[in-house]
């Protein structure tokens, strides 16, 4: 995990929790087969983001974040199986079933268009003969910009996401990373899908431009689209998020309002993750996640947890479910504590 200083949290509109929610997953499951093992890389995941709600997915690396928006867009290799629901429920269309509806579907109906994809390596998923300029046109003019005003809008795109109009005029192998990163943040904002899955999309931007592009996807949210933020930068949820979802070896183990999970966290780990930050106790997490090949019968988290009893390790924590959010935990840290 990165660890940075935590920015004060912007004012947030209120999420739209009334309205139904734009995405519901309920027991999403990945697992990878491998010549003689088995990857757990997401499981038994349930999460719901509303109309105008940033939710911050954050965890350390390996933990299951990419595989997660890859699921959801139904982008993941051959090797893999994907079990569980997910059901996005787009403005004034019909709910669609992302893990069973088909790559027909999704391809013609769902990516790039009701969800957006900012990928976590964006320089590998630009086209590398065609300038930024291209691309982002060839995207605006897919949804409906015409030949005349789809260069003034890309114009408009670029200097929102920070880059400058000349540096469209670019092949990809002539942008920084940073640069690429904002292309790539352009190209999935272009059509204002109602739902972005932002994969680390500040990776390679100086803070200021980090920054910049967590308060362009905050606005977004305030506009009443919906944006799951994944990264590992928890200075970066705590500005922009709502709630925050941590991960942790395939499973979210704590999902509160933002506010709620930095001021008392409930969770060992994320208990864990708050002391890693500067402005805190600045002490890693002792030890390392484990293999995704071989997840114990209980809790994860056990052999890395100062409150683990032999009952961890063997018994499944059940997730409570609040009003205060969503818990994994057999002991968890008593209300107000701060780790
Ligand atoms: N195609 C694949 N085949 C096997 N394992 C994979 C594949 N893609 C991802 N994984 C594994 O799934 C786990 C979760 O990966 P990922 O979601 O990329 O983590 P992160 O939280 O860093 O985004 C990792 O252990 C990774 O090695
Ligand atoms: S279930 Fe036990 S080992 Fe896991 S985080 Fe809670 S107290 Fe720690
Ligand atoms: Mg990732």
């Amino acid at each position: 995990m990165t660890a940075t200083r935590a920015a004060p949290a912007t004012t947030r509109t209120r999420t739209r929790t009334d309205d139904p929610a734009l995405l519901e997953v309920d027991g999403l499951t990945v697992r990878f087969r491998l010549r003689d093992a088995v990857v757990q890389a997401v499981t038994d995941l349930h999460l719901t983001v509303h109309p105008g709600e940033l939710l911050a997915v954050v965890g350390e690396s390996g933990c299951g974040k990419s595989v997660l928006a890859h699921a959801l867009l139904g982008l993941l290799p051959g090797n893999a199986t994907v079990t569980g629901r997910a059901r996005l429920r787009p403005p004034g269309g019909d709910v669609v079933d992302l893990v069973g509806c088909g790559e027909r579907h999704l391809a013609r109906t769902v990516r790039g268009r009701a969800v957006g994809l900012v990928p976590q390596s964006p320089a590998t998923a630009l086209t590398p003969v065609r300038t930024g300029r291209h691309l982002l046109v060839e995207t605006l003019r897919a949804h409906g910009h015409t030949r005349r005003d789809a260069p003034v809008a890309a114009d408009r795109v670029a200097v929102d996401v920070g880059l400058l109009p000349d540096d469209l005029d670019r092949y990809p192998h002539e942008l920084s990373g940073g640069m690429a990163q904002r292309l790539a943040t352009a190209l999935a904002l272009a059509p204002d899908p109602p739902l972005l899955l932002a994969d680390e999309p500040t990776t390679g931007l100086d803070r200021p431009l980090v920054d910049h592009t967590l308060d362009l996807l905050r606005r977004r949210c305030d506009s009443g689209a919906a944006v799951l933020l994944i990264t590992h930068d928890l200075a970066a949820a705590r500005r922009v998020a709502d709630t925050v979802a941590v991960m942790y070896a395939s499973r979210i183990v704590e999902h509160r309002p933002t506010e709620a999970l930095f001021a008392a966290p409930a969770h060992p780990y994320t208990a864990g993750l708050l002391d890693a930050l500067p402005d805190r106790a600045f002490r890693p997490v002792p030890g390392h996640p484990p293999m995704l090949t071989d997840l114990p019968a209980g809790c994860a988290f056990a052999p890395r947890c100062g409150r683990a009893t032999d009952g961890c390790a063997t018994l499944p924590a059940a997730a409570t479910v609040g009003d205060s959010g969503r818990l994994s935990c057999h002991h968890p840290l008593p209300a107000g504590a701060v780790a």
